[in-house]
């Protein structure tokens, strides 16, 4: 047994060679200690000042209160939600784990903080609304004894400044909790910060689609990119066309979605700011909408039929009239003014050997060109989704084969060679872009990644400030062949919260030592609040995860 043992770490050992490798080329990692001067916020806010002179809360008194000139005073659930979750955050999770006081032995605070007031300042606060890509985000804090402000246009900025609040606070090694006078201004750089989710190639159970939307807005992202269906399966339940998740799903009853759970999630992000952005990629990516007949286009081997379907067959009518119907259901499904098309790696080679393909090709006059037939394709679906009155948002190759795509099109730039020369040509053409390139989460490696995540500048590419201002965001993709519910949570935190501090906070924000001084921190926190985020590096947190 033991010679099998030890036979076992062998194998699972890297070879040595590799070993020596990092030993020369990586050296230890030697994080710089202390505190940062800006606490532990994440991401850093566009102007701050944090004071030494600080005041104690409690529990008992401490209260987050509209004020008497906030238009969102009266029946705004959104927001009265909200200053629940955060007093909570604040106070309960602390709480739940305290046992008997110490005394208290350093009265040196200058006094109690009694209450956050917040104010909303627009005739309409937004509290019923959906957030938009227009949604201002923009809110002030001022921490000043006896009573705190947090001022914002509308809901949304406040529910931003809500979660800095929460992050001002913090407790001292008497377990008192305290808070430092502050002051902040706060804005975000761009205005798309999103997480792209893969519920295809696995199922995501609500649990965890639900615990990221909360992880999300610990990081002041505002788009949940939902790619709900792709190849391996469809689990989104439509109401037009049940046969689609029926036979497409992993299991047609336990692995969907319904109507009533899309909604959830739709209304659990709205509360936190967040927009909910669904993903039906085609043509390609499509083998899991076999439930409708004569959709996808069979192969052929020779003449005949091979038995194996290709992408969604684009010369037939009724293929436009079946997509016009589901488009028109999702429309109506998910209120955001995007829908995300697609349009990524569709593989010729089956449309290229299919007769009446080909003998379209011809009627169309694209001769040999499969670009120009997936063109075709891609317009047709941009003209029903067009009708149905919402945007689009496609992958990059749309706009590279050269599809005739509307002028407000959202164009996702995810190919990392070459990156930045597609930056340049999707601004130099007029089109509005997110960047996800750079930010492939699925990809894992030893180490500390996330400095890498960190590091990128999106606005770094040869272009004009017209140019620049077109790209609006960026997105972190998790996507889903060797993450479930089992790993998500781990694997997408903190990494991707490097996404988050690069699309909010100023370009300026690129000292490392003290982004890894707060991220340490703020890793903690989603700890401390029931995220399992992994560690950065060696260390330790002082509410452990409880699983
Ligand atoms: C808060 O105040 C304390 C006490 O003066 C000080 O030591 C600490 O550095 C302040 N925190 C920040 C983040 O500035
Ligand atoms: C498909 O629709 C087009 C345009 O409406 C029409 O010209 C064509 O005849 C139709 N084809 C078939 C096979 O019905
Ligand atoms: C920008 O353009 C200059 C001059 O054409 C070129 O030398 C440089 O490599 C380009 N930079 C990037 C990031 O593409």
């Amino acid at each position: 047994m033991a010679n099998l043992g030890s036979l076992f770490v062998l194998l699972l050992l890297p070879p040595a060679s590799a070993l020596a490798d990092r030993a020369e080329d990586e050296p230890v990692y030697q994080p710089e200690m202390g505190d940062s001067p800006s606490g532990s916020l994440w991401p850093l806010p566009k102007n701050l000042h944090i004071s030494p002179e600080f005041y104690r809360l409690s529990g008992h008194t401490f209260q987050i209160v509209h004020s008497p000139s906030s238009t969102a005073a009266v029946g705004c659930s959104l927001l009265d939600n909200a200053f629940r979750r955060y007093f909570y955050y604040i106070f309960g999770s602390n709480a739940a784990r305290r046992g008997p006081r110490k005394p208290t032995a350093r009265p040196s605070h200058t006094g109690e903080l009694r209450q956050l007031q917040v104010t909303i300042i627009a005739s309409d606060p937004e509290c019923n609304r959906h957030p938009s890509i227009t949604s201002n985000e923009a809110y002030e804090i001022s921490v000043t004894q006896p009573v705190a402000s947090l001022k914002s246009e509308n809901v949304w900025g406040a529910l931003r400044g809500l979660e800095t609040f929460s992050q001002l606070v913090y407790e001292d090694e008497y377990e008192t909790i305290l808070i430092n006078k502050t002051e902040v201004m706060d804005a975000p750089r761009f205005a798309h910060r999103g997480i792209l989710l893969d519920t295809s190639r696995h199922y995501l159970p609500l649990k965890v689609i639900l615990e990221t939307l909360d992880a999300m807005s610990f990081n002041k992202f505002n788009v949940f990119h939902w790619h709900i269906v792709d190849d391996p399966s469809f689990p989104y339940q439509s109401i037009t066309f049940p046969e689609l998740s029926a036979q497409g799903a992993f299991h047609p009853v336990t692995h969907i979605y319904t109507l009533a759970d899309v909604k959830m999630v739709i209304e659990y992000a709205r509360e936190r700011g967040i927009r909910v952005i669904p993903e039906f990629d085609s043509p390609g990516h499509t083998q899991s909408w076999k439930g409708i007949k004569n959709l996808l286009t069979p192969c052929y081997s020779g003449a005949k039929p091979s038995g194996t379907f290709g992408p969604i067959n684009p010369s037939l009518n009724t293929t436009y009239d079946f997509l016009n119907r589901l488009f028109k259901e999702v429309s109506f499904v998910f209120p955001d003014n995007y829908i995300h098309l697609g349009g990524d790696e569709v593989n010729f080679e089956c449309w290229k050997s299919n007769p009446a393909v080909t003998q379209f090709m011809q009627k169309q006059g694209f001769g040999s060109d499969y670009r120009k037939l997936e063109s075709f394709y891609i317009q047709n679906v941009l003209d029903i989704v067009t009708a149905n009155m919402k945007g689009y948002m496609v992958w990059q190759e749309v706009f590279d084969n050269g599809a005739k795509i509307k002028p407000d099109t959202i164009v996702e730039v995810w190919i990392e060679r070459n990156m930045k020369a597609e930056l340049s040509k999707v601004t130099l053409a007029g089109f509005t872009t997110i960047l996800a390139a750079p930010w492939y989460l699925d990809y894992i490696a030893y180490g500390q990644d996330w400095q890498k995540y960190h590091q990128v500048e999106p606005l770094r590419f040869n272009g004009t400030a017209a140019q620049k201002k077109l790209v609006i965001g960026g997105e972190a993709c998790l996507w889903g062949e060797y993450v479930d519910a089992t790993n998500l949570a781990s694997r997408l935190w903190p990494r991707a919260s490097a996404v988050g501090e690069r699309l909010w906070s100023s370009e300026e924000t690129t000292d490392i030592n003290d982004a890894y001084k707060r991220l340490t921190k703020h890793r903690c926190r989603m700890v401390r609040r029931g995220i399992s985020a992994q560690p950065l590096y060696i260390g330790y947190c002082d509410q452990e995860y409880k699983g």
